[in-house]
């Protein structure tokens, strides 16, 4: 093995990722004099949440005056456990949508540019699956939007504040690994810097990963590059769980051929789908709220379009979507984001044509199991809820879970800010920061430096770029919108048989200056992992929930099905466990929190 020098840094906390989460983490805890450090592989505002494009939902009910509508948090909790399929955790729910009026006035205070109505409040416009009355009154407009650039507007906010507040950057930096002490306890991670290839050794009382999804273990995605899921493989190479990983949202309306994101703001503002017929579809299958029914269901009803022959093009293979009714200077206004991403990605003017959208993998409802605090649980030790001392985990890398089988868009974005927010007010409470860390344990940086060694020297037959494209080829095939039992053990034998060819992957460019070649590679060990956890999970549950549609089992079990499922994944093995829906609400009834018969469990239409 080379030798290798270290740079070391020490901390209260370190945030990994500067995404939404990452910075609203990184902001809360700086705020408070924590001594903070944010390491991330990206320009903080390249990070993925810049493309986040829709909005953020709160009941804030700007637009509500004139109308007999008065949205209310408990109006948003029944959505959200509605789009959840009955698979959500009621005290984290409640949590997310009672702080989400107050994180976002918080955004306005900081400085994000929303978009305003005439009055001068934050715009709010509606999203699919967000109602009023319990789901019994028409769509609400409770998604606040900055245009339809809201996660860059947030992005370029927070890291402006977050500097103000003297925290430290360490950017394009690579984390590789968590430095765990002989109890269990997290003590920092390891990182990698890619400019200049020397390594740092970061030790914090608390590190927070904020690393987003792993989109990228699909062919297509609307999810950047840098999405390979790096905390859920850090995770579960010390041996924890990752929960509800077989939940993997498909957002109806990608752009066809580029995976490109189209926002569920189009449909928001006015848009529509049509088959080849011409036909508005989504009346046939959703009458009441249509083209505006969650997620889920719009990608299904898509998809059965197009699999009964009524898809658009020379091989009906997609959808249009309709913008050109709307006057232009509402496309200018509202979307001119997706206005220029239409005619560069599709060569189309909105104004004028529809655009070819497909349904496109955008979402990991699934992820690292915590608290509403963002503390990590290991829910497979004895004590079901047994808190990991010193890790949290914050945005679409955790899993709280306030989105169970199907996140309702723009919950996306208020979970990155309430559950950021909410790790720092945890830290604050439990980080002494007179007191002094402890000194890392060098069994575990050992480890973490010899995988790293290891892969850099890697000399097998199979290049990394190849072995991805084979991932995620499988992945897009067998953990489709649809699954049956036969896509699905298939899908589990094929990613076994790829994941054992980690081992025999090659890097040809052993340097550590820039060297894609070894990140892609650390890259894809962290992607594996989570597509392992997501292909044996989804074969396992027998039921349709939200995202997974099971043919085989076309409806929802709760009797049997209602429950988390927890994957620990070691190299191609994958063990499962399953633990209870949290149904306690935070706030009882009687004390003004929601009557429990509101949100029971019932057939979910829209
Ligand atoms: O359609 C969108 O703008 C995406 C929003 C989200 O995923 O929450």
């Amino acid at each position: 093995m080379s030798s290798y020098e270290f740079i070391d840094h020490t901390y209260d906390v370190v945030v990994v990722g500067a995404g939404g989460a990452g910075l609203r983490a990184t902001l809360g805890m700086a705020e408070q004099g924590l001594k903070t450090a944010c390491v991330t592989k990206v320009f903080p505002t390249r990070s993925h949440t810049v493309a986040a494009q829709g909005g953020i939902a709160a009941s804030l009910g700007n637009m509500d005056v004139g109308t007999e509508i008065n949205d209310h948090w408990q109006w948003h909790l029944y959505d959200t456990v509605k789009g959840s399929d009955w698979l959500g955790d009621t005290d984290a729910m409640e949590y997310l949508v009672r702080e989400a009026p107050k994180a976002v006035y918080e955004l306005d205070h900081y400085g994000v540019p929303f978009s305003r109505t005439e009055d001068g409040k934050i715009y709010q416009r509606p999203f699919g699956g967000h109602t009023t009355q319990y789901g019994e009154g028409p769509p609400v407009q409770r998604t606040c939007a900055a245009a339809d650039r809201t996660g860059h507007a947030i992005l370029h906010t927070l890291y402006g504040q977050s500097l103000k507040n003297n925290a430290e950057f360490y950017i394009e930096y690579f984390a590789t690994d968590l430095i765990m002490s002989e109890d269990g306890r997290c003590q920092g991670v390891m990182a990698w810097k890619l400019d200049d290839g020397t390594l740092h050794r970061f030790n914090a009382k608390m590190v927070v990963l904020a690393t987003g999804g792993y989109g990228r273990a699909f062919f297509s995605a609307t999810s950047a590059h840098t999405c390979t899921g790096d905390g859920g493989g850090m995770v579960a190479r010390q041996g924890l769980p990752l929960q509800d990983m077989e939940f993997v949202q498909f957002h109806p309306t990608g752009i066809y051929g580029s995976g490109c994101l189209i926002t569920e703001g189009a449909r928001g503002e006015g848009g529509y789908l049509t088959n080849s017929e011409g036909e508005r579809f989504m009346e046939r299958y959703a009458p009441t709220y249509k083209d505006l029914a969650s997620r889920d269901v719009v990608s299904r009803c898509m998809t059965i379009e197009i699999r009964e022959g009524r898809g658009i093009g020379p091989e009906k293979d997609h959808i249009h979507l309709h913008l050109n009714h709307l006057p232009p200077e509402t496309l200018a206004l509202r979307l001119p984001g997706i206005s220029e991403s239409a005619r560069i990605f599709a060569g189309v003017d909105l104004t004028k044509e529809p655009v070819p959208v497909i349904p496109t993998v955008h979402y990991n409802m699934g992820g690292i199991p915590t608290n509403y605090w963002g503390e990590v649980l290991d829910p497979t030790a004895k004590d079901h809820n047994r808190i990991l001392p010193g890790l949290m985990a914050v945005g679409e890398a955790g899993c709280a879970s306030v989105h169970g089988a199907n996140r309702l868009g723009s919950n996306s974005l208020i979970d990155l800010v309430v559950f950021g927010r909410a790790a720092a007010i945890r830290a604050g409470e439990i980080i002494d920061p007179k007191t002094p860390n402890a000194p890392l344990n060098q069994k575990s940086v050992d480890q973490a430096i010899a995988r790293f060694d290891g892969l850099r020297h890697a000399n097998g037959s199979i290049s990394t770029a190849d072995l991805r494209l084979e991932m995620q080829k499988t992945m897009q095939r067998d953990a489709a919108v649809f699954r049956t039992d036969k896509t699905l053990q298939e899908g589990v034998k094929e990613m076994t048989d790829i994941a054992k060819k980690i081992a025999d992957v090659k890097v040809i460019d052993r340097s550590l200056i820039w060297n894609s070649d070894l990140m892609e590679t650390l890259e894809l060990t962290n992607l594996m992992p989570n597509a392992m956890a997501t292909i044996v999970s989804a074969e396992a549950r027998k039921e349709s929930r939200g995202a997974h549609a099971h043919e085989d089992y076309p409806d929802r079990d709760d009797k049997n099905w209602r429950k988390h499922t927890l994957a620990r994944v070691k190299d191609e093995k994958v063990k499962l466990s399953y633990r209870d829906v949290h149904l306690e609400p935070l706030t009882k009834h009687e004390d003004g929190g929601i009557d429990l018969k509101k949100i029971a469990p019932k057939e979910r239409v829209y």
